[in-house]
């Protein structure tokens, strides 16, 4: 039974395991072709810093859409819920989330918040935050992978149910396939009636999500460029971080938001960890992040396939984004 007011952090990914995975997805990704690199990597504490810096960008609709449509629904959700402990998957700083807390404890029914994050500078920043905000509340942190490492969250308290809330439109950044084993993660571990609270960007004019991801203050450049200075650090590589521009298109096929970095000229980059080396030409592309954009048949195509139902669904009145509230079946 989790205590209130207590606060606990556990590491599910260690420095170690996160220094194994970047090797490999480093080797494996930059001697592809095309080459490619996992988002996850941009999230050190600069980088971190710099998606909130994103978030408060006139450009970049996604937050502040979800986090009206949050506001707008949260109180049903809370109602209807009943559930004891919230559990978010890739937490962040945990802003918006707030939102949903204030709900739950105002429905008098919440009593643990398990924020779960690759990054652990992002964690242990919110759940400082949280602490003096929600002293009665169990704050139960975890450092891990959403991909990888669910099996290892907190269990139901006894005679609990838990509200798993995956926040942002982070699951297009998933491709198809990823994505798809994801939720049927997801609902392994769920028990049949628990929840699932999960923000989806939509399909809408091309002009204005490229817009989202090529903001005018280039914060979104510097966000990508960002995973280059990861590598330089961790791995010893080279990189001219500067010489690479960020590029971010509309793939109309796919619907998804492509982020690439292109080399300015040709350029030969010393992995020095991976005793590695690699030749960009100029003009070459390096694949960092899709954020795939979905129709609501879509969504409901994939959670019902992972054994979910559709259960409520919010959408802004421009149809910009979706907050679906769906049911383990
Ligand atoms: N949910 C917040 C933050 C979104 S940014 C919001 O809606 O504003 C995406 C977050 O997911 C970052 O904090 C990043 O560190 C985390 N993240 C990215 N890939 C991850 C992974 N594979 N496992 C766990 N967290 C991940
Ligand atoms: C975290 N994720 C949902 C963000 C997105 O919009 O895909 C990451 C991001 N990339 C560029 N800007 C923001």
């Amino acid at each position: 039974m989790s205590t209130p007011g207590t606060i606990r952090l556990d590491v599910h990914l260690t420095g170690a395991d996160a220094d194994a995975a970047l090797r490999a997805d480093v080797a494996r990704g930059l001697t592809a072709r095309p080459k490619e690199l996992p988002p996850k990597w941009f999230y050190d504490a600069r980088g971190s810093a710099l998606f909130e810096k994103i978030t408060e960008l006139p450009e970049y609709y996604p937050f502040r859409t979800e986090r009206a449509l949050l506001a707008d629904s949260v109180a049903d959700i809370a109602r209807s819920s009943g559930a004891d402990t919230v559990v978010e998957l890739g937490s962040g700083s945990s802003t918006k989330t707030r939102l949903l807390l204030d709900a739950f404890a105002a429905a008098g029914t919440l009593r643990r918040y398990v924020p779960q994050d690759v990054s652990e500078s992002a964690l242990r920043g919110a759940l400082d935050d949280l602490r003096a905000a929600y002293p009665r509340l169990a704050l139960h942190g975890v450092v891990g992978d959403f991909t990888t490492d669910l099996h290892r969250l907190p269990g139901a308290e006894p005679g609990g149910r838990r509200m798993i809330a995956f926040l942002g439109g982070t699951i297009g950044n998933l491709l198809p396939g990823p994505r798809d084993a994801f939720l049927r993660h997801v609902r392994s571990v769920l028990a049949p009636g628990e929840q699932l609270l999960l923000g989806t960007g939509l399909v809408t004019d091309p002009d204005l999500m490229v817009a989202a991801y090529d903001d005018a203050a280039g914060v979104t450049a510097e966000f990508n460029r960002n995973v280059l200075h990861v590598l330089n650090r961790e791995l010893g590589a080279d990189f001219d971080v500067e010489a690479f521009s960020h590029v971010a298109l509309w793939d109309a096929e796919n619907e998804w938001i492509e982020m690439r970095l292109r080399a300015g000229r040709d350029m030969r980059v010393r992995v020095a960890e991976l005793d590695l080396d690699v030749g960009f030409a100029a003009g070459e592309e390096l694949a960092t992040e899709v954020s795939a954009k979905f129709r609501t048949e879509v969504v409901d195509a994939f959670v019902v396939a992972a054994g979910f139902e559709p259960t409520r669904r919010w959408v802004d009145p421009e149809r910009r984004f979706a907050l679906n509230l769906l049911t383990a079946v």
